[in-house]
């Protein structure tokens, strides 16, 4: 007999650690732009494990190339060489126009790995005094939940609790180029690390010209400009990456979540070789970084997005979204934001049948209608399709969440 939903979650709830608050949905299969529960229903996916599924669930092609390569090699460590890492490390420096990538698995350990860099570049190259390198970060920005990644975070959640916390980091607010400018004049400044658009935050968009202003202060006073696009990049915006919205190259640039098209942890820091050689042999590294599994997927997933147009698909499919939120007649949607497929409606706290609700509340009646989005914060809702949908069917996703939002009038 078939295991109800119900028995899956309590078996999670019984023996894993409860990080996490779920929707109440078991998935078992998924494929493109949809994923099908336990029982069966079928849903449209709208966030796409958080952007690491811009080629669509189990894309045949990724598929292909992590069963070929799962049979013939997985793992060396970089002990020894293998005759796959080269030929990703070719594939994806050219692929965005760097010197050289330093391959590692999770966004944060992506993070982390650009932090380093930068810190070494700071003392190797700037000159910063041993030990006073500074990092500048803005509010609200989430690059993971590693010790370093909760001591740049302004959300309580994340770090309190988890002290104490390391040093060197600068908090400034987001979208805020006279804070920079007054941030950078420290000498110590040896990198501005940013989300082109902060996707755990709820999907803020800084005003147009900030990347291209903040890369050029950063320039002026000597600091490395460090784009987190784990969230933003391989064309969930509209474009490769977000920052090429404003022609923004960026020192240091780390990838992750798509860049396996969700088939496995895959990240990456590209830099060029003036940066990027500050790094010598046993100073940095990761067991599983660079197998050749993670490179042969990483070169399928990159082909997916390039072959199929993905960015293109984004921006064009982003826009018809927006137009349809914006035109929903509710009291319930304050606003609807973002660029390409990386989306969010802001909802107001509202009462219905006398009972005060929430985005959860919206995201619930999502889920029974057949759409799957999970608030971020408790007013806000992003929408982030895999990058493969096409119009036929985001309207009728689109339909979902009109109907949706107007049944709670
Ligand atoms: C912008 C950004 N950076 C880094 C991360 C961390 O990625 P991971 O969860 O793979 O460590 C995330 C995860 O959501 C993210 O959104």
């Amino acid at each position: 007999m078939q295991n109800s939903q119900q028995y899956y979650i309590d078996l999670e709830s019984k023996y894993g650690a409860h990080n996490y608050h779920p929707l109440s949905v078991v998935l078992e299969k998924g494929s493109g732009i949809y994923v099908w529960d336990t029982d069966g229903k079928k849903y449209f996916d709208f966030l796409s494990a958080y952007s690491a599924v811009n080629q669509g669930h189990c894309h045949p092609r990724i598929i292909q190339a992590l069963q070929e390569q799962s049979t013939k090699l997985t793992l060396t460590s970089r002990a020894f060489y293998n005759n796959v890492l080269g030929e990703y490390e070719k594939y994806i420096t050219d692929y965005f126009g760097y010197d050289k990538v330093l391959p590692m698995n999770t966004g944060v350990e992506g993070g982390e790995t650009a932090i380093k860099l930068c810190r070494k570049w700071a003392y190797e190259v700037k000159k910063v005094p041993e030990n006073e390198a500074k990092i500048i970060f803005v509010n609200g920005n989430f690059w993971g939940r590693t010790i370093a990644a909760v001591s740049s975070s302004t959300d309580p959640d994340s770090y309190k609790g988890f002290g104490p916390y390391v040093p060197g980091f600068e908090l400034i607010p987001y979208d805020d180029l006279e804070a920079l400018n007054a941030a950078l004049q420290d000498p110590n400044v040896a990198g501005f690390m940013v989300e082109p658009i902060q996707g755990e935050a709820g999907v803020i968009v800084p005003q147009s010209g900030y990347l291209k202003k903040a890369f050029e202060l950063c320039k002026q006073n000597n600091v490395l400009f460090i784009a987190d696009e784990v969230q933003t990049g391989i064309a969930r915006t509209g474009k490769l990456t977000c920052c090429e919205h404003e022609d923004v190259k960026p020192d240091i640039l780390i990838l992750g979540k798509a860049l396996s098209g969700g088939v496995f942890p895959v990240s990456a820091v590209l830099a060029n070789d003036d940066i990027m050689l500050c790094i010598k042999p046993g100073e940095h590294g990761s067991t599983f970084g660079g197998n050749p599994l993670a490179c042969k997927v990483a070169m399928a997933a990159l082909d997916v997005v390039r072959d199929e147009n993905l960015a293109k698909n984004a921006e064009k499919m982003g826009e018809i979204f927006r137009i349809r939120m914006q035109n929903i007649k509710s009291p319930l949607i304050e606003i609807c934001r973002g660029k390409g497929l990386l989306n969010a409606i802001v909802i107001s706290p509202f009462k219905h049948k006398n009972e005060t609700k929430t985005a959860m509340d919206v995201c619930i009646r999502l889920k029974e209608n057949g759409l799957l989005a999970k608030p971020t914060h408790d007013h806000i809702i992003r929408f982030a399709p895999p990058l493969v949908i096409n119009e036929t069917e985001l309207h009728s996703a689109c339909d979902i969440i009109e109907q949706t939002i107007l049944s709670f009038n």
